[in-house]
């Protein structure tokens, strides 16, 4: 039987210089499959199948910029020693003519001290009811260094062989608890104002600009709505946006919902309550 290709979903199409062979990308959701925060056979075997099966990208998921921006045992962490086994990896995917990505992040908050090292930290330092676990806040020269943490994991990137790099900034992540009202109680220039909350995301993104260079694809994945009330709504996301466009960037992937406080609004359905009370 003769597949009908003539969709529009089956032509190229471009994130900044990286040209993909059709529009079609596998997002960024948690494999689970780093044991010792580092890449498996099996995290190989699986973004290979899906890049066999013919999509334009595949994206490996929510890998942290640092050990304490760790939420999971098995969850990738960036440092010089596991760019070897990314590269294997990367190179099985350009060998199908796919596209490779990965998604870069920091947790803040939703982590815990056995998991991240140390007490998990955040723009403020209230108790995170969700995780559970205390939080503690940000000097300001760890948001500086945490910046250019972000700009270090785009360069290991680089020399894994990742075309782009996907900087997660929803969610209700740490870029995310800078900008929500929520979890950004600062009264210095960091919190407050809209254009103060934007402050660390607008840093992250210039020293992952600067070490995209000319030839990464860079995209940003953000909310539209933290999906709660006293969270950021619509208008202040459309701002967030422009800023992220202003920066550079080549896409942005729009999402909602904010782990610590509406996670079903994350997967777009309703909290499984029956179910979770039965279980
Ligand atoms: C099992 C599972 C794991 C997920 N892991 C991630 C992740 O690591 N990073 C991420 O940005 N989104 C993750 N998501 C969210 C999805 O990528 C996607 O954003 C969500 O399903 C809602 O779609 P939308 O963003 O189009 O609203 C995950 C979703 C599921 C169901």
């Amino acid at each position: 039987m003769e597949t009908k290709k003539e969709s529009i979903l089956f032509t190229p199409a471009n994130i900044g210089p990286v040209t993909l062979r059709n529009r079609t990308i596998r997002s960024a959701a948690f494999e689970g499959m780093c044991p010792g925060n580092s890449p498996s056979q099996q995290l190989k075997d699986y973004h290979l199948s899906v890049a066999e099966g013919g999509v334009g990208m595949t994206t490996l998921a929510y890998a942290s910029v640092t050990r304490n921006g760790l939420s999971f045992p098995r969850q990738l962490w960036m440092r010089p020693e596991i760019v070897p086994a990314l590269r294997d990896i990367t190179d099985a995917i350009h060998a199908t003519g796919a596209k490779a990505s990965i998604q870069l992040g920091h947790c803040g908050n939703m982590s815990h001290k056995s998991t991240a090292g140390e007490t998990p930290i955040s723009a403020s330092g209230r108790f995170n009811i969700y995780s559970p676990t205390p939080v503690r806040k940000m000097r300001e020269d760890e948001i500086i260094a945490m910046s250019r943490s972000f700009g270090d994991a785009v360069r290991l990137a680089r020399d894994s062989g990742m075309d782009c790099v996907e900087i997660h900034a929803g969610h209700g992540y740490l870029i995310s608890q800078f900008l929500s009202p929520y979890t950004n109680h600062r009264r210095d220039r960091w919190g407050g104002s809209l254009d103060n909350r934007m402050r660390f995301m607008r840093m992250c993104l210039e020293e992952v600009m600067k070490a995209a260079g000319s030839d990464m694809g860079v995209v940003v994945k953000t909310n539209m709505r933290d999906g709660f009330k006293g969270g950021m709504e619509i208008d202040d996301a459309l701002t967030v946006a422009r800023e992220i466009e202003r920066a550079g960037v080549h896409a942005i992937v729009l999402s909602g919902g904010f782990v610590s406080k509406a996670p079903m609004y994350v997967m777009r359905g309703e909290m499984p309550i029956k179910a979770l009370t039965h279980y």
